[in-house]
């Protein structure tokens, strides 16, 4: 295979860092961006075999430069894929959580994704109808749990946005493809887990205290990066890539409470779980 470009968002840690090595594993010349201007330096790229560029989500103007950097990077040749990636979890109960703090969340899950693929779209275009965006989401974007909501509200946001914009750049030859992990073993959720502590005066602290044992418990029975590779590598390279792929543990389990049982009962559900006084909780 010749060697297309790839742009993938959030390569320091976790799934950006995985993808990125097994894109180049696969013959693709990565553009990696990240927020650290130490890992500009030329030992990080020749360590790390991909193109560094700096880019913060949260920072329009850091976005724009990015994107004319990526253009001078692929000139003619245009850009096979973009992997929007970067993203963060912001927890707390909706009713508390700092306004600033949800905007933020929006910013950097939504808003900067958006941005970024608005300016992409033109070198996109220039792969004459094999280019695809994928837009990792989360299952997060089927079921909202509690104090997740900042989190959830932006995949529910990046669902739509992913669903419209298909039906959009079909019309132009750039496929959008959503892709919904369940919980995956990175350290996203580790990021957080003094929640209880930044809520402490408010009204579900104790509800709290549990959901960071669920956060904890979610991590340990996590899926191993692995999960990834085929369903990432048939939405790059199938010439047949679904509109989604969701990725967990237990699909028909995850199905039947986010999209077939009412909501009253996945809310007792997760009232019970967050009610009762075990410490066998289960993530919903
Ligand atoms: N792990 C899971 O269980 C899971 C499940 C479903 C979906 N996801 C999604 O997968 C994506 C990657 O998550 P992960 O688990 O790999 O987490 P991670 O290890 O925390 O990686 C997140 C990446 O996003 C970058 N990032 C955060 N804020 C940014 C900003 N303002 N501008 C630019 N980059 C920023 C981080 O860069 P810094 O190092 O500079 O912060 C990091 O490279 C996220 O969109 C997440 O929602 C994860």
């Amino acid at each position: 295979m010749a060697s297309k470009y790839i742009v993938i968002t959030g390569i320091s840690s976790g799934i950006g860092k995985y993808l990125a090595h097994l894109l180049i594993d696969h013959g693709f010349q990565v553009i990696g961006t990240h927020r650290d201007p130490d890992a500009l330096q030329v030992d990080f790229f020749s360590e790390f075999g991909s193109i560094p560029l700096y880019m913060d989500m949260a920072n329009e103007e850091s976005i724009v430069q990015a994107a004319i950097r990526i253009q001078e990077i692929t000139g003619n040749e245009g850009l096979y894929g973009l992997i929007n990636n970067a993203g963060l979890a912001i927890p707390g109960p909706l009713a508390e959580v700092p306004i600033e703090k949800f905007k933020y969340q929006f910013q950097v899950n939504v808003f900067g994704n958006l941005l970024l693929i608005q300016k992409l779209i033109p070198l996109l275009q220039l792969q004459g109808g094999s280019s695809r965006i994928l837009n990792i989401g989360s299952v997060s974007g089927l079921f909202a749990s509690p104090f997740l909501g900042s989190y959830a509200a932006s995949k529910f946001a990046l669902e739509g946005l992913s669903d419209s914009l298909r039906r959009e750049l079909q019309l132009i030859g750039i496929r959008v493809i959503l892709i919904e992990p369940g919980p995956i073993r990175t350290s996203i959720w580790k990021k957080n887990l003094d929640v209880a502590e930044d809520y402490k005066d408010g009204s579900f602290q104790q509800y709290l205290e549990k959901a960071t044992e669920v956060i904890l418990q979610m991590e340990k029975n996590a899926m191993p990066l692995e999960v990834l590779n085929k369903p990432i590598l048939h939405a790059l390279l199938s010439t047949k890539p679904k509109a989604r792929y969701l990725i967990h543990k237990n699909k028909f389990l995850f199905l039947l409470l986010a999209k077939i049982l009412p909501d009253k009962w996945a809310d007792y559900l997760v009232y019970k779980n967050l009610k009762s006084n075990n410490n066998k909780l289960r993530p919903v």
